[in-house]
């Protein structure tokens, strides 16, 4: 028989959220184990032995573990389902029967790389600020900034009473109204390119992801997806 874990490691190990996002739905109510629903989050859950359910449904443990990058178009939507009915990321996966999941987001109208798993112990620590994954987009913002406004960029800004964490930013092209940036941050706060820009006056008007980690879109065309490989993980 399998090892007895916690109900929240259960859930992401059978790909329903990342460790913190089950921590929430076992809060909401939304859990139950043997017909009984669970709120407190010390509940043990030997696999096989006892049945755990996810908004009603059984949940069954994945076999397999499965990673893969995405280029994400804009127009859709990070979350696994949407209140307004907008296009979501896993609409994009066709052939993938696995219950995978976005790890961390990207905004409606952002496009660029974005990593799905089913592996929420992976979701869990590359979201961490001590694992430091980076993150590297390309801006096009509003004007040009200045050489000393780019250089307090990269140190580091109050942005909602907190200092961002130094960053690396790079002017890639400078057009007529409008300057492309290449930016690389290790943090994930919610819209933080558009803020970091925002706070220096050049607003951005369209922004990609083209790295996460060491995960770059390598030639990926739009809405299309790969398998990474055990070696590119690392
Ligand atoms: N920063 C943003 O402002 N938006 C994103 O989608 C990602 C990072």
């Amino acid at each position: 028989m399998a090892e007895p874990l916690r109900l929240q490691k259960f859930l992401s190990r059978s790909g329903v959220a990342s460790r913190r996002k089950a921590e929430e739905y076992i809060a909401q109510g939304r859990v139950k184990v043997d017909g009984k629903t669970i709120t407190t989050m010390g509940e043990m859950i030997t696999p096989g032995k006892q049945k755990v359910y996810f908004d009603g449904k059984e949940v069954v443990a994945e076999e397999r573990f499965i990673y893969i990058l995405l280029n994400k178009p804009k127009g859709y939507v990070t979350t696994l389902s949407d209140p307004q009915g907008r296009p979501i990321v896993t609409s994009l996966l066709s052939g993938i029967r696995e219950r995978v999941f976005p790890v961390g987001r990207l905004d409606l109208n952002t496009e660029g790389a974005l990593l799905l798993t089913n592996d929420g112990d992976l979701a869990q620590s590359t979201q961490h600020p001590s694992h430091e994954v980076t993150k590297t987009y390309e801006a096009e913002v509003k004007g040009h900034p200045t050489s000393g406004s780019i250089r307090s960029l990269a140190k580091g800004i109050m942005l909602e009473n907190k200092m961002t964490a130094p960053a690396k930013i790079q002017v890639k092209r400078r057009g007529k109204k409008t300057s492309v940036m290449v930016i690389t941050i290790h943090e994930g706060r919610k819209r933080q390119v558009k803020k970091m820009f925002q706070a220096i006056g050049h607003p951005v008007v369209s922004l990609k992801r083209l790295a996460y980690g060491k995960l770059g879109l390598d030639g990926l065309a739009l809405g299309k997806f790969k398998i990474l490989q055990q070696n590119e993980l690392k």
